[in-house]
């Protein structure tokens, strides 16, 4: 497990880009749960922000690729609208400690 950073570092209703060990991941602090994605779309592997650190829909409801629009569950990971419906972004193992986040990756 490695350290990833505070889990006030994560805006809250929002998401921030890491990149580790050679990763690009995303985490999100979504009505009160972290999730961790690797940022990769699954509709042509590659990263989904257009900025650092906009990896959301204009509700804050879904993740967005920014590429060709797919959404996401932001608790699943599961594409529901897009070119890649119904795959889905690669979970990342996670504990949380002591308001810490630790990543296997
Ligand atoms: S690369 Fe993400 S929707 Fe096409």
């Amino acid at each position: 497990m490695i350290k990833l950073c505070a889990i006030n570092e994560i805006p809250t209703e929002g998401a921030k880009g890491f990149s580790l060990n050679g990763k690009n991941l995303v985490v999100l602090n979504y009505r009160n749960e972290i999730y961790i994605y690797e940022n990769s779309c699954p509709h042509r592997s590659i990263p989904l922000e257009w900025q650092p650190d906009q990896f959301l829909d204009y509700e804050k409801t879904f993740i967005q690729c920014a590429t060709h629009g797919a959404l996401f569950q932001i608790d699943t990971g599961v594409c529901i609208s897009g070119p890649c419906v119904e795959d889905r972004l690669n979970k990342i193992p996670f504990t949380i400690s002591n308001n810490e986040i630790f990543v296997t990756v």
